[in-house]
């Protein structure tokens, strides 16, 4: 796998990540509205779930991503 590649993958996974916070905690917080929305499948209680775990995958993506993109920085001399 190519180096690029594997950023792609990161900052990919990153991005969804994020996007499910958002999802999630408007499941919270605007819960009948996300209820309804989602064909009662993303609940309150499994929002909430996920809103407090999601924690664990965003770190250590985030770790990554500052891993590879201060990688390949020009350094000094
Ligand atoms: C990138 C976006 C977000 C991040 C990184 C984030 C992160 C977090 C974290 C770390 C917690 C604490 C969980 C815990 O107690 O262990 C939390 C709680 C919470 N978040 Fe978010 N959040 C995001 C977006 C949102 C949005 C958009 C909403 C609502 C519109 C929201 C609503 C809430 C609520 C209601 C709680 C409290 C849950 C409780 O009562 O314990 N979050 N969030």
């Amino acid at each position: 796998m190519t180096q690029q590649l594997a950023k792609r993958i990161v900052q990919w996974l990153l991005a969804i990540v994020i996007i499910a916070y958002i999802i999630t905690g408007f499941g919270i917080t605007e819960y009948r509205i996300v209820e309804s929305l989602t064909l009662g499948l993303l609940t309150k209680p499994l929002a909430f779930k996920i809103h407090n775990n999601l924690w664990i995958p965003f770190v250590a993506l985030l770790i990554l991503h500052i891993y590879q993109g201060t990688r390949d920085l020009p350094t000094k001399n």
